[in-house]
């Protein structure tokens, strides 16, 4: 038997704790942590939960499968909050959010509350066999924050791939049309159909062709991909990605054979940037004069994180297809297509469902997660730290420390971007810099690490996205932004 403690034993539980000593072998007895400890050896290791054949880090890198890319190989124990521990005794401030999941910190009280009351009330209904409450519950809740009033038909999944896979298929067979035109730099997730339309970097579909056919790619209104400079103006990148757009219809799918255009209105994976709110617009109008449906992809960008409820308020752009998951059940695997009506009446009965789609659990946890935001004012929230954080990275691209190795700092709320300058860009790269430090995005997430911060990067370019929890405290965002400037400054001097 296991013996497994979550925390140092506290005094009424010095004699359960003691017992144990007795009767547990050695090596399965948590140890209270005596310091962080910065190496990795088997001691350390061993304080948490021990496997049979030993360290349990040894046995994660042997067990499991090598297709999963990892920011650390430790054992991540507890979340409260911003904070993150591992089993090493480290308690690190998570600028990850678990990639734009936990979006109102770990463990929400409220939110875990009322999926432990729902654990004991039901569990599972499966979707094909009846409603159940927490589904009528959270659309009742989420009807009045759509970005727009026509969105009030609703399916609820596990994973945003999942909802992109079911919006593609519905796009199809309401059309009666086959192909989808994705954005170049967009991500969309891992499944087939899914991986089909994402084009933010080749690692997540080598090796795995032939994908789902039918999916074209256009530019997106992104500078560096269209070899432009970071200061083009917007209306110029509008411009010329519309002109793609117009190119890919008359020369690659004809309307007529062109189901939808899914778009990101914030490119995650591909950098962090936000599409202009002129180029929504535009394909809002292609979309109406050719019959095409328009799929938003608020999966990353939904739910508060840009400091509206969903990003495409910012442009007023009316999607006939949205997709959100991450921060809608902050934690719990829930992912939703929501469209109108009129659309979905015309799917066939039973060509959608999935055994574990719209649980029960997650539903609860999500009624919550709508309620914090209203009780909590959480868009005020990230409001007020946008401004701080995009305030603090602006004012460190300008430091003569830096000198220059900041091209960009961009984003909307708290879904903000920093890109370094590089010397292993392509020679047709506008920023390519020769004598820039090399791989500066990724040194600065580990020296973030080491500092006390987990950080992610994101795209083929050397970019860190900011990803905090949306109520983060203005005072751990300022630790932060101080961790962070010390990780750049550092990294860059050691060159
Ligand atoms: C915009 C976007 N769409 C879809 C997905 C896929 O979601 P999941 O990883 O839950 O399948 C992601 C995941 O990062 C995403 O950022």
């Amino acid at each position: 038997m296991l013996t497994r403690f979550k925390s140092v034993p506290s005094r009424c539980m010095r004699a359960v704790y003691l017992d144990n000593l007795r009767t547990t072998p050695r090596n399965l007895i948590y140890h209270a942590p005596r310091k962080p400890a910065s190496n990795t050896t088997f001691e350390t290791h061993a304080r948490g939960y021990v496997t049979a054949a030993g360290d349990p880090v040894a046995f994660g890198q042997r067990h499991v499968t090598k297709g999963i890319g990892r920011l650390t190989d430790a054992i991540m124990t507890k979340g409260e909050g911003s904070y993150v521990h591992f089993h090493d005794g480290r308690r690190l401030l998570d600028f990850t959010c678990g990639i734009g999941v936990t979006n109102l910190g770990h463990c929400h009280t409220k939110v875990s509350k009322a999926a432990a009351d729902q654990c004991m009330e039901l569990v599972h209904c499966q979707c094909n066999i009846s409603f159940h409450y927490p589904t009528i519950r959270l659309i009742e809740k989420l009807i009045p924050v759509m970005p727009d009033p026509t969105l009030d038909s609703f399916y609820f999944w596990n994973s945003g791939s999942e909802a992109v896979e079911g919006a593609m298929k519905m796009a199809r067979t309401i059309t009666g049309r086959q192909n989808i035109i994705c954005m170049q730099g967009g991500y969309h997730g891992r499944t087939y159909g899914a991986m089909a339309v994402t084009r933010s970097k080749t690692s997540y579909s080598e090796g795995f062709f032939p994908l789902m056919p039918g999916a074209f790619s256009t530019s997106f209104p992104f500078w560096h991909q269209l070899g432009l400079a970071p200061d083009t103006p917007e209306e110029e990148l509008v411009r010329l990605a519309l002109y793609q757009l117009d190119l890919v219809l008359k020369q690659q799918t004809s309307p007529s054979d062109t189901a939808a255009i899914i778009i990101e209105p914030v490119l995650g994976e591909g950098g962090y940037i936000p599409a202009p709110s002129a180029f929504l617009k535009g394909l809002r109008g292609v979309c109406d004069a050719h019959g095409i449906l328009l799929i938003i992809d608020e999966v990353q960008s939904g739910f508060g994180r840009t400091g509206k409820m969903f990003n495409v308020e910012y442009s007023g752009v009316r999607p006939d297809i949205m997709v959100m998951a991450k921060g809608l059940a902050n934690g719990f695997p829930l992912s939703c297509i929501v469209s109108r009506k009129e659309l979905t009446d015309k799917l066939k009965s039973g060509s959608m469902g999935g055994t574990y789609a719209g649980n029960a659990v997650s539903c609860a946890a999500a009624v919550a997660v709508v309620d914090v935001f209203q009780k909590e004012n959480i868009l005020d929230n990230v409001n007020a730290r946008s401004k701080e954080l995009i305030g603090a990275l602006r004012n460190l691209q300008t430091c003569p420390e830096v000198g220059g190795n900041i091209v960009d700092v961009r984003g909307q709320g708290l879904m903000v971007g920093v890109e370094f300058a590089s010397p292993s860009y392509p020679a047709q790269d506008l920023v390519l810099n020769r004598s820039a430090p090399r791989g500066l995005a990724s040194r600065v997430a580990e020296r973030c690490m080491e500092k006390g911060m987990l950080i992610l990067t994101a795209s083929v370019y050397e970019v860190i996205r900011f990803i905090p929890p949306l109520n983060v405290t203005a005072e751990d965002l300022k630790k932060g932004c101080e961790i962070f400037a010390e990780a750049v400054k550092e990294v860059i001097r050691e060159v």
